[in-house]
């Protein structure tokens, strides 16, 4: 192979084809040799086209890598990852990857760059939605489990594709919740917060890991030695191959970070980066953009001015022809273009992603038990909202190649649920709110479509009466409000977490009429419900539920099939309260911690892992096998959960430990394990637990290493991370002492 030869496969381009100018040159670029992989195609047509050009007209015939942002589903769309990481359910999320690997195959894709398992803690930043939220060990779990969902049995599991975790690391901590935005870190959350996701998804067999646009401490991700290098493949000892994300090597000079081209691949490949994602296009002020090469096509000179040791590129070369022969493109580079026809949105995966959403679906309140619905007693619905019957909210961001058509709204999941006796009346109310500043993908609309009611045709005041009227008359409203599918994903951060536009008013409106009020929320984020909370009876966060949602949550508020979901992050009051966890350390005066703003309370509205069920649970009889344990033992723990209700539901068992001293103060609790469980109406069940020391383990910023440390252990067990259910064990050194050496003053 030239030089010029190993940049190209380790230089990836997004494929545009709605620009002609971007899409020809990126053609003759991979007819030279010049590129190794593409992203952003779905047709399968398309896939063997572009393949044909690589295996048929470049010198080599190495078939190009096709990668693609399967994030939740490909043409069935699943719960937003936020709202599949509320079902606390690994083994579902899994086959939800699965499917979405299936289709995502079938077309030709190779690589999902996926799953984000950045931890989200302040919601204002857009792409929490994308994540599994605030918890390192609920997010581990999640990670692992769509890993294993995207790969199968491991790279080359025929209908599987590779996945690659994204983006290491620290993204999630952009200031201010801003995206882009800067990011600082201390090692201890670097370690025990943000690094855990990465950890598991690499002990899953990721093959492929995305750096971050941004950086910690000034240092951007695409060439973060320390952190690509010494941490990723030193210490997690990952051995796929890293990419940056979106023209992040290009931008390291536009951080401020490299003088030029040259500079920045030079700095990115030697940090360890293997590959470039690169838009194609280059941005000058003013200007249309050009198509043009991104900054790993300087690497020839880099090497030829000795700035670069061509054995590092080769090991980068390597690494990506190796995953192109474990895929078995070498064989069989082409797609079968008559399969996709026989896979996209097949009923069985339909269905899954009906079962998921159903999973997903948290209920925070349900005053009165007014869910699930009646059909005896309720005979006329209101449903107004905006979002009732916008398609494109009910999928959510980072949807591609849907099917917008086939996407069930709620509205149209109630008419078919209610039944012949019960009248379903629809009104929107008010809008859908717009953003102020239009988002990126806006231009992509080519690729969306967009369905929902335009502002512009909406009689506002003539909608807003007949909601009003609409909810008077009828025996239940159900109110769908919350986000626009643009205002959670990338480039959507907000200042606060208000309902957007109009909603309030119309909440307000609609709950003065006295009929009471169900109100569904579609999000991707935690919103402010301090003036929604006590004018409604029962409240049901159902994220951008995909393509089969509105079925799914009409299924819940008939009582087909019970809540089960929780919280993967704390609802915050107020967005002042940001960032706001539950796994915060005691530090000073902690008989004050909810008291620490004068005029609220600094408890989160809806705490860490709540969510209600159309039954009652009862924990009881939580039993340690020891009180006492060597440092490097296992402790067995047993709880009996019990279903005191007359009715079949699922609950989330979680188990919570708070270490009392050692090398570092420890969180005032943490989630160590949990288990989501059918229990049939009246049933108790015993349910086992075990807490290695890997549990315990920690890094210590004072010992600047992971620890274990002899202390005292406080266990909490319960359906919440307030749960109260207690026990306390011991964990003693070889000494027999508790106190470690070092713990000893
Ligand atoms: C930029 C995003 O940050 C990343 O998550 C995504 O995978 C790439 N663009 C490709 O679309």
């Amino acid at each position: 192979m030239t030089l010029e030869e190993k940049a190209g496969q380790i230089s990836q381009y997004f494929y545009l084809a709605g620009m002609s100018a971007q899409a020809e040159f990126v053609e003759a670029e991979v007819r030279s040799g010049r590129a190794g992989s593409l992203l952003f195609i779905s047709d399968p047509a398309e896939t063997n086209r572009l393949q044909r050009i690589a295996v048929e007209e470049s010198r080599l015939g190495i078939p190009l890598l096709f990668g693609f942002d399967v994030i939740h589903g490909l043409r069935t769309i699943f719960p937003v990852p936020l709202g599949l990481a509320a079902s606390w359910d690994p083994e579902l999320v899994e086959r939800v990857q699965g499917i979405a690997a299936r289709e995502a195959r079938a077309v030709g894709i190779h690589w999902a760059f996926a799953p984000m398992v950045d931890i989200a803690r302040d919601p204002r930043w857009g792409r929490i939605v994308e994540g599994a939220g605030e918890d390192p060990y609920l997010g581990s779990q999640m990670a692992a489990a769509q890993v294993r969902g995207f790969q199968g049995d491991g790279i080359g599991t025929p209908d599987h594709i590779v996945a690659g975790p994204k983006h290491f690391l620290g993204y999630g901590a952009a200031l201010g919740g801003r995206d882009y935005d800067e990011v600082n870190l201390s090692e201890n959350e670097l370690r025990n917060v943000y690094l855990p996701p990465f950890a598991a998804a690499v002990k899953a067999g990721a093959g492929n890991i995305m750096t971050s646009y941004v950086g910690t401490g000034g240092v951007p991700g695409a060439a973060d030695r320390r952190l690509i290098t010494d941490v990723l493949r030193g210490e997690l000892g990952f051995e796929g191959f890293i990419v940056s994300d979106a023209s992040s090597v290009v931008d390291l000079t536009t951080h401020g970070f490299a003088k030029d081209d040259l500079d920045a691949a030079t700095r990115a490949i030697r940090a360890g980066l293997d590959m470039e994602m690169w838009f194609g296009l280059r941005f000058q002020e003013g200007m249309i953009p050009t198509p043009g090469v991104g900054a790993f096509a300087t690497l020839p000179d880099a090497i030829r001015q000795g700035l670069v040791d061509e054995q590092r590129l080769d090991e980068a070369v390597r690494r990506v022809l190796l995953l192109k022969f474990r895929l078995g493109l070498f064989e069989q580079p082409y797609v079968d273009e008559g399969r996709a026809a026989k896979t996209l949105g097949l009923p069985e995966h339909r269905e899954m992603a009906r079962i998921a959403a159903e999973r997903s679906a948290v209920l925070l309140r349900n005053i009165g038990s007014v869910l699930p619905l009646d059909r005896s007693a309720v005979r006329s619905i209101a449903v107004i909202g905006p979002l009732a019957d916008d398609k494109q909210a009910t999928l959510g961001p980072w949807a591609f190649a849907h099917d917008l058509e086939a996407t069930v709204t709620l509205l149209e999941g109630m008419q078919r649920v209610a039944g012949s006796g019960v009248t379903v009346a629809y009104a929107p109310g008010v809008p859908v709110p717009t953003r102020v500043f239009p988002s990126p993908f806006a231009a992509m609309e080519q690729f969306v479509g967009d369905t929902s009611p335009q502002a512009a045709l909406f009689d506002e005041e003539a909608e807003f009466s007949r909601a009003i009227e609409l909810a008077r008359t009828s025996d239940v409203v159900v109110l769908v409000l919350g986000e626009a599918a643009d205002m959670n994903g990338e480039a959507a951060s907000r200042s606060t977490l208000d309902l957007p536009g109009r909603q309030v008013e119309l909440l307000e409106a609609v709950a003065a009429t006295d009929t009471p009020v169900v109100l569904v929320l579609l999000s991707g984020r935690p919103l402010d419900l301090r003036r929604a909370i006590e004018r409604t009876a029962a409240i049901l966060v159902a994220w951008h539920p995909g393509s089969e949602g509105g079925l799914a949550v009409a299924r819940v508020l008939f009582g087909e099939v019970a809540p089960g979901g929780k919280l993967p992050f704390s609802w915050p009051r107020s967005v002042g309260q940001v960032p706001l966890i539950y796994s915060h350390l005691r530090s000073h005066q902690p008989q004050t911690s909810m008291m620490r703003y004068w005029e609220e309370e600094s408890t989160p509205l809806y705490p860490f892992g709540f969510g209600l069920t159309y039954g009652e649970v009862a924990y009881t009889n939580l039993c340690l096998h020891a009180s006492a344990i060597g440092l490097d033992e296992t402790l067995e723990i047993q709880v009996e959960v019990q279903n005191r209700s007359s009715r079949a539901i699922e609950e989330v068992a979680q188990l919570y430990l708070h270490q009392r001293y050692g090398r570092a103060a420890r969180p005032v609790r943490e989630l160590k394990a949990f288990q989501r469980v059918v229990l049939e109406s009246g049933e108790t069940r015993t349910l086992h637990f075990q807490l290695d020391a890997a549990a315990r383990r920690y890094w210590s910023s004072a010992q600047n290493t992971s620890v274990l440390d002899a202390s005292i252990f406080d266990v909490w067990v319960g359906g919440v991370s307030t749960a109260s259910l207690h026990a306390e064990f011991t964990v003693q050194d070889s000494t027999g002492s508790f106190l470690s050496p070092t713990n000893k003053p």
